[in-house]
């Protein structure tokens, strides 16, 4: 049976060290303050911003939650990341994905200041990591690799499978794979022969968003899986992208919920202290 992998209490243990580093801060009149844009009434989206705010606040960090209605334009929005851009109070800036279908999420991403896009998704970012010299890096891939090293999982010269490319979790995380000497491949909806491609995986991370997508005979015998789905069912029931039967073939496996999830929003905490520091010129 797989270990499994508690990301819930590496998320802890990550934020309860960085609430005494923020103590450290403070007395050197160094405040952290992230700012969270939400457009619209998306339930999933609600819950995450919440999440975050509670434990920024929790740590030590000012939490700004500003909460817009559905019919908010483009240039309102825009107007807004302006002013967080310019307020040299606030270190980090958020704007929850997806958006409405009138706000050009391209456009967005691209307004937000590199030096305090908390997500790594401005291009700089996701170039900068693309070179192996990140500034900032999207919070998923992130957390997982914190989850590999927290783990002792080797990763150099492993083969390692992302299943799913977008730009939040599969193309980046297969960057920072590439950048710790994996050799790496990306799968997604186009792939022929997926189930082929995945049973070479001795490192399979799986961020297509259908619940119980992957399955036992996909997976090599003591493979790391890492599962990123969210997927909520008919029954109200949470279900990641990976089935459950995964665990008899697995060496290590992430529980959904309590796996990725928490170590996401651990390292938006994370990335705004190092913002946050980088800003005042502390290393
Ligand atoms: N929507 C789903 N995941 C994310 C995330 O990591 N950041 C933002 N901004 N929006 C999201």
């Amino acid at each position: 049976m797989a270990k499994l992998i508690d990301g819930k209490k590496l998320a802890q243990i990550t934020t309860d060290n960085l609430k005494s580093e923020i103590e450290d801060l403070k007395k050197k009149n160094v405040f952290p303050a992230l700012a969270v844009i939400v457009v619209g009434e998306n339930p999933a989206s609600k819950i995450y911003v919440k999440n975050k705010h509670r434990i920024a606040e929790s740590i030590g960090i000012k939490s700004i939650v500003k909460k817009l209605p559905d019919t908010t334009s483009e240039k309102e929005l825009l107007n807004l990341i302006n002013e967080y851009n310019d307020n040299s109070d606030i270190n980090g800036i958020l704007v929850q994905l997806p958006l409405p279908n009138q706000i050009n999420e391209k456009k967005i991403t691209e307004a937000i200041k590199p030096e305090k896009d908390v997500d790594g998704f401005h291009p700089i970012n996701i170039g900068r990591l693309a070179m192996n010299d990140p500034l900032a890096i999207p919070c998923t891939p992130l957390g997982i690799m914190r989850m590999f090293n927290a783990y002792n999982i080797d990763l150099d010269g492993k083969n390692a499978v992302v299943v799913g490319r977008s730009n939040i979790v599969g193309k980046p995380m297969a960057a920072l794979l590439l950048n710790a000497n994996a050799t790496v491949t990306i799968t997604h909806s186009h792939t022929k022969n997926l189930a082929e491609i995945t049973k070479q995986a001795d490192i399979l991370v799986v961020a297509i968003g259908q619940a119980n997508f992957i399955k036992k005979a996909d997976v090599k015998q003591s493979a790391v899986v890492i599962d990123v789905g969210m997927n909520r069912l008919d029954s109200g029931k949470l279900a990641g992208d990976v089935d459950k039967e995964v665990a008899e073939v697995a060496g290590y496996l992430t529980p959904v919920p309590k796996g990725v999830g928490p170590m996401t929003i651990a390292m938006l905490m994370e990335q705004t202290i190092e913002l946050t520091k980088r800003s005042v010129g502390i290393e």
